[in-house]
């Protein structure tokens, strides 16, 4: 997957898919398919996408025992899905095994899926983290120590927030992804984002990838929301 923006397709249906796309004839999209539609229209919709020439982040954040994960990892290796993600609180062990799924599962001749992980997600507070999680420290320790540990495990990046991606950068290496959602252009609803930045910030701040939804999906133009985030993305 390369550096264009991720578009998140958080829809409910193919229909729906269907349709957003329409306003992207012929193009090359990164795409995010997370939870919501990989639930409702399963395998299909990968295969869809891959099919119509794009690149699907899988985030369904998988979380479980070392061999399980293993195997669904493996799996879904061999759908062609080009960045999928595990919770970091599944432990080294679990991340070394989705790893080691992706590389065993990957279609000849194809580049094995970039794994990512999740660190401590945005929902998450501090106060709930010390007291429901008995993590004891701040939020952002956290997410560094999580983010140490996916590195350590071989995993190839993290996703963070644009404020943390600098500091997780220099606790891992420039080569380890920092995919950032949060994203905003100037102007924009923040909707029920907390922290949010626009995709020149995220540029400035060491973001490798962003992770862009409702600004594009929700426009009125996305086509054109969609060049303008291409645009201060690419720095201009
Ligand atoms: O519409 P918006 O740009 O806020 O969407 C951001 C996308 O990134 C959503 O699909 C959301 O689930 C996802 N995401 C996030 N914050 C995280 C992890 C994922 O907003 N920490």
């Amino acid at each position: 997957m390369d550096n264009k923006p991720i578009i998140a397709l958080d829809f409910s249906t193919k229909a729906e898919v269907e349709h957003f796309l329409t306003h992207f004839p012929k193009q090359s999209l990164n795409v995010k398919v997370g939870m919501e539609l990989f639930y409702q229209e399963g395998i299909e919709i990968l295969k869809q996408l891959k099919e119509s020439g794009h690149d699907v982040f899988l985030d369904i954040k998988l979380h479980d025992i070392p061999t399980t994960v293993y195997k669904a990892m493996r799996g879904l290796a061999g759908y062609g899905v080009d960045m999928v993600n595990v919770h970091a609180a599944g432990g080294v062990e679990m991340m070394a095994a989705a790893k080691k799924g992706l590389k065993d599962g990957k279609k000849a001749g194809s580049k094995k899926p970039l794994l990512i992980a999740v660190t401590q997600l945005t929902s998450t507070t501090e106060e709930n983290m010390q007291r429901e999680q008995k993590v004891s420290g701040t939020l952002e320790e956290s997410v560094l120590n999580y983010a140490r540990l996916s590195y350590f495990a071989g995993v190839d990046g993290v996703v963070c927030s644009v404020h943390e991606a600098k500091e997780v950068e220099q606790v891992t290496a420039p080569k380890f992804l920092r995919v950032t959602p949060g994203i905003r252009l100037p102007g924009d609803l923040t909707n029920d984002q907390k922290r949010i930045a626009t995709p020149l910030e995220a540029k400035r701040e060491k973001a490798t990838h962003i992770v862009v939804g409702r600004t594009i999906t929700k426009s009125k133009d996305p086509a054109t929301a969609y060049q303008e985030v291409l645009k201060y993305w690419n720095g201009e």
